[in-house]
């Protein structure tokens, strides 16, 4: 069912639990009611927003715009054959939910992306990663509304053009698809991913190698590094690891021998930003309400009624220093409204 809300306050739906409003709040589970509404408006990519969990969000002032909050749930398998299940999801559904489901049926694709906050329709926007996984490898389709036709559509995965923390839906289709389902193609067999930093140690602590050991080993990893967002509002990792030429990257390699960098095709290198920023002297430190993590630089918190500003300010400023330092220009993975 759809309801709409007048000068609406999003502090409850955004992880950084900033107390902005919007002009109009538009949730239902119904994608109908969506088409109807965005029939009837005639809107810009600029008056929209649309918000899954929030946890990409920066709001440094009121939107003046209509935040779409589309609550599909449901989690169902469409189609299975010897190797692969199919299994279309409501985009209003937790993630981590996802996840677990699929470890307790013991399907694999998804386990290195435990305990990532959000919902499922935000994931191949994201395309989420973590510890040497991405959704866009398992996204099979995308179910949306298209807010400037004014209907349903099918979205394949090779039209979703994937990077690191990259989708179309963030670049030339920025703010234009509600997405409603998402259909995740899962592997029947299991294939361990634990090359990642230290995933293969917090597995074997736990015993076998399982699809329930890595789920475990992840949510350890990840509780011991990133702040609860219930405790510490925050929105994960703030700024995407920046990647530069691989020929910046040796230069700044003989200067700096302790700098993490990661090969990413032919003649490119990424760079840890958490490193970068640690070094530059951030870790730990605050301005006004905003902080640095102590335990990952990557991710700033809202030490308690922080203002988007404040926040956005500090990220400002990390940024100097990282640049003033290494050179290095850091990008945002949040999206500063
Ligand atoms: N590092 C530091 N200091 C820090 C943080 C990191 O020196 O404060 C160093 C680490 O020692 C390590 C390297 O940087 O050598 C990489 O650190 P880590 O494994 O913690 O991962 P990351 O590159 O900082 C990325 C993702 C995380 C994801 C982890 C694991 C991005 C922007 N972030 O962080 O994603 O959990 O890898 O895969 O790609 C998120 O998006 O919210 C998130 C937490």
């Amino acid at each position: 069912m759809m309801d709409i809300k007048e000068y609406f306050s999003l502090e409850d739906y955004n992880t950084f639990s900033i107390d902005a409003t919007c002009r109009y709040f538009v949730e239902s589970d119904v994608e109908e009611d969506f088409v109807d509404f965005v029939k009837s408006y005639e809107l810009s990519s600029d008056d929209v927003l649309i918000l899954g969990g929030g946890s990409n969000f920066l709001f440094t002032d009121d939107f003046e715009g209509v935040v779409f909050y589309p609550r599909m749930k449901g989690c169902e398998v469409i189609r299975e054959d010897d190797e692969h299940v199919y299994v279309r999801v409501g985009s209003g559904e937790l993630w981590d939910d996802f996840v677990a489901w699929a470890v307790e049926h013991g399907y694999s694709g998804v386990e290195n992306l435990s305990a990532i906050p959000g919902h499922v329709g935000a994931t191949p926007v994201q395309n989420i990663g973590a510890y040497g996984m991405e959704a866009g490898e398992v996204i099979a389709q995308v179910e949306a509304v298209d807010i400037f036709k004014g209907g349903k559509v099918m979205i394949g995965a090779d039209e979703c053009h994937f990077g690191y923390r990259d989708s179309a839906f963030k670049r030339g289709w920025k703010n234009r698809f509600i997405v409603t389902y998402v259909t995740f193609c899962l592997n029947k067999h299991f294939t361990p991913r634990l090359n990642y930093g230290n995933v293969k140690e917090e597995v074997a602590k736990l015993g076998e190698v399982s699809l329930a050991n890595v789920r475990k080993a992840v949510i350890t990893i990840r509780e011991s590094k990133l702040p609860d967002v219930k405790i510490w509002p925050n929105a994960g990792s703030f700024f995407k690891n920046p990647v530069i030429s691989r020929a910046e990257a040796d230069a700044l390699k003989k200067d700096y021998p302790g700098l993490p960098v990661y090969e990413v095709g032919e003649g490119e290198a990424k760079l840890a930003a958490g490193w970068l920023i640690e070094q530059a002297g951030w870790k730990g430190k605050s301005l006004g309400n905003a902080a640095v993590h102590d335990k990952q630089a990557l991710v700033l918190v809202n030490r308690g009624h922080a203002t988007g500003l404040e926040i956005a300010c500090l990220a400002n400023e990390i940024k100097k220093a990282v640049f003033m330092r290494f050179g290095v220009m850091l990008e945002p993975e949040v999206n500063i409204i």
